[in-house]
């Protein structure tokens, strides 16, 4: 791929995590968001720990599919790594709109027959359950984990609905987890903090819409939120003393 004009999320996430799938111009954007915010590096692998804590509860809870909204570059400990851990027959359909985050998957799943990367806008669920690599290997009609970890946040307008057709197609005892950045915090300087890391990524080709406490708890409507609910996704799934909140939040609930 020639080197593109604009910053994009998925690459500038792999910088942070130390990946090598990047090119200058995210290189430079990571640079702007870690002058707007010193601790970004520190959040980025909070998010990520929270993906991994995630991902081991499902696996727990006897949940062996999962279909991951927005899976990224892969990097380091990914879905379908943390999930063999505890199982190696858990199944892992990964979907993502960008290109290099797509082609880094194909090359990582290709030998692995229980892992497909699918190149899919999220936002058009039909073409994304109908993608051979989520409908040739996931089961809709046994549990699956749907993940929008991290994503959702690159997502603009109304979220309303995005999620909808998915969980109306997933069967009972599925989970539904996301994380999600947001300007909603008692601590003023933690949402300055949000804020400026927001105008940092003003300049990608998807800048981020943080969203409410409440907005982002009604993606979960009509689930049945697991313990500790809509939370800093640091302190999911219980409160981690001395860990400083990154202003994410993050929640899973049951289908
Ligand atoms: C910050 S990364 C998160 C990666 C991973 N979910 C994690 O938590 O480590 C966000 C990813 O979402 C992808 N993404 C953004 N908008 C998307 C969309 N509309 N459809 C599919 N993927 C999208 C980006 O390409 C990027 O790879």
């Amino acid at each position: 791929m020639s080197e593109p004009e604009r910053a994009n999320a998925a690459r500038m996430y792999d910088h942070m995590l130390g990946g090598a799938h990047n090119f200058a111009v995210d290189r430079a954007a990571v640079a702007r968001v870690v002058a707007s915010r010193p601790d970004a590096i520190r959040a980025t692998w909070e998010t990520r720990d929270f993906m991994r804590r995630v991902v081991t509860w499902c696996v727990e809870q006897g949940i062996d599919q999962f279909l991951d909204l927005g899976s990224g570059v892969p990097s380091v400990g990914n879905v379908h790594e943390i999930a063999h851990a505890v199982d190696p027959a858990v199944r892992v359909a990964y979907v993502d709109n960008e290109a290099v985050a797509v082609k880094h998957a194909e090359e990582i799943t290709a030998p692995l027959d229980t892992v497909s990367i699918s190149q899919r806008d999220l936002r058009d669920a039909r073409s994304v359950l109908g993608a051979p690599g989520v409908a040739g290997l996931l089961d809709l009609d046994r549990p699956v984990a749907l993940l929008a970890l991290a994503v959702l946040h690159f997502v603009p307008g109304d979220l309303g609905g995005t999620l909808t057709p998915y969980l109306r197609h997933l069967s009972s005892g599925s989970v539904l987890a996301v994380s999600h950045a947001s300007n909603d915090h008692s601590d003023p300087e933690l949402t300055a903090r949000l804020e400026s890391v927001a105008r940092a990524y003003g300049d990608t080709d998807a800048p981020p819409t943080l969203r409410s406490r409440t907005e982002i708890t009604a993606l979960f409507d009509g689930l049945e939120i697991v313990p500790p609910g809509v939370v800093d996704l640091t302190d999911w799934p219980e409160p981690r003393p001395g860990i400083e909140p990154i202003g994410a939040y993050g929640a899973v609930g049951r289908v």
